[in-house]
């Protein structure tokens, strides 16, 4: 394997980022995000398109805000992730909310106006119940999912997310029942999918959108993959969206309906935005037949996708006075009394360990992680081991950086405690 490079950092950015605010350190690029946002309006469609943040991915205010400037709505995934958003300033009419947990709030969600769509027929049941007569969206498992591990589909048999494709009819009969109208459709199939699996299903939902009337909105969630690693690929969305474009098409010369198409994407608009620096804190050996590992000072608790899906991230080592040249195979560890707080895991498989190429460090330079946009500050094991959650730096275009989210101050740890 070849060595990873910095994506957006310079070197000595890296360090006097790491000088200015101290490490560990979740890092922002506001260019990168802005071009991603880009890309994403530009999906083909025929009838109009709404782009949607899955703030899931990376929750910060600052974030949501410019994803709002740029005209982005939010997907969210909790009452309570509606209730952050709004906080942030997003109108609640921008906010659509498709959650495996109903909000203990619902009614009231509504009547401020989120966009809602039951992701079971129960939750069919008790919208109906809260506020019947009330536009509805409705979520469906079409039955074939696709993700970049087991673990991130959310589609087929296996997965309990959405209302299983067969049970069309009892939906239908529950909508009726409760004046419901139904004008949104939705799926999410899983995050890292196959373009080609990704593009099937949507053609695949617009069978069943056949049989809701009402639906004026066909939204087909996220998905989209993003290779972090040199060697791995990210979709195209113009490709993969021309032969969703053409369908909508077909079906309206079809049916004359005109959908208006959503896509909800996370990962694709902050993946490769985001970076941690961290500093190696510790070098160890385990011998000869053994591995030289670097400890640092983040893992777990501030990226865990390696831990839980054997995911792959670059690293690369910037040495903490001037650059290095020589090179060593290392396995890398994280801070967490721990052996899953790995950083270099075989792909795909958190349990084993894969030595990596990296420029041989020392103990106080810097690693930094990238890739770290999308589920890392956002999905991580927050407070592990007593460690507060690190701070968040977002760079400007210009190259000006500013806070957006303090290092955690370590008493919040027990100051709920009774
Ligand atoms: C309903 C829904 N939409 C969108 C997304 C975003 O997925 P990704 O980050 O893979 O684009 C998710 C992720 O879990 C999701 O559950």
């Amino acid at each position: 394997m070849s060595l990873e490079t910095l994506r957006y950092l310079t070197p000595s950015q890296v360090r006097q980022l790491a000088t200015e605010y101290g490490t560990p350190l979740y890092v922002y690029s506001e260019q990168e995000l802005r071009q991603r946002a880009e890309e994403t309006l530009a999906f083909p469609n025929p009838f109009g398109l709404t782009v949607r943040f899955a703030m899931k991915a990376c929750p910060n205010r600052n974030v949501l805000k410019i994803f709002a400037e740029m005209g982005l709505h939010i997907d969210a995934s909790s009452g309570w992730e509606v209730q952050r958003a709004m906080a942030a300033g997003i109108p609640a009419q921008h906010i659509s909310l498709s959650a495996q947990e109903l909000p203990a709030n619902l009614g009231e969600l509504l009547d401020a106006g989120i966009v809602f769509n039951a992701t079971s027929l129960n939750q069919i049941r008790v919208t109906g119940e809260t506020r019947p007569g009330h536009e509805i969206g409705v979520r469906f498992n079409p039955g074939l999912g696709s993700g970049g591990t087991n673990r991130t589909n959310v589609g087929g048999p296996a997965s309990s997310f959405g209302i299983w494709h067969e049970q069309a009819d009892e939906a239908l009969t529950l909508l009726n029942q409760y004046n419901l109208r139904c004008v949104r459709f939705h799926s999410h199939i899983g995050s890292g999918s196959d373009p080609e699996v990704w593009q099937r299903v949507a053609v695949m939902n617009l069978d069943l959108v056949r049989r809701f009337t009402d639906v004026k909105t066909l939204d087909l969630g996220g998905g989209f993959k993003v290779g972090r690693m040199a060697s791995e690929k990210s979709t195209n969305l113009q490709e993969v969206g021309k032969p969703i474009k053409e369908a909508l098409q077909s079906f309206a010369e079809e049916t004359g309906r005109e959908l208006h198409l959503e896509i909800e994407p996370g990962t694709y608009l902050v993946a490769n935005a985001g970076s941690v620096i961290s500093r190696i804190q510790d070098k160890v050996s385990t011998g000869k037949e053994g591995y030289t590992f670097f400890r640092l000072n983040t893992g777990m608790t501030d990226i865990l996708r390696p831990s839980i899906y054997g995911a792959q991230h670059p690293l690369i080592v910037v040495g903490k006075e001037q650059d290095i040249d020589s090179t060593r195979e290392v396995v890398v560890a994280g801070h967490c009394c721990e052996s899953g707080d790995i950083l270099t895991p075989a792909p795909g498989d958190p349990e084993g360990l894969l030595p990596r190429l990296l420029h041989a460090g020392e103990i106080n330079d810097y690693l930094v992680i990238e890739g770290t946009g999308a589920y890392c500050a956002a999905m991580c094991t927050h407070n592990y081991n007593s460690f507060p959650d690190s701070a968040e730096v977002l760079v400007a275009k210009d190259g000006t950086s500013r806070l957006i989210r303090k290092a955690q101050p370590i008493e919040t740890l027990w100051e709920r405690e009774l």
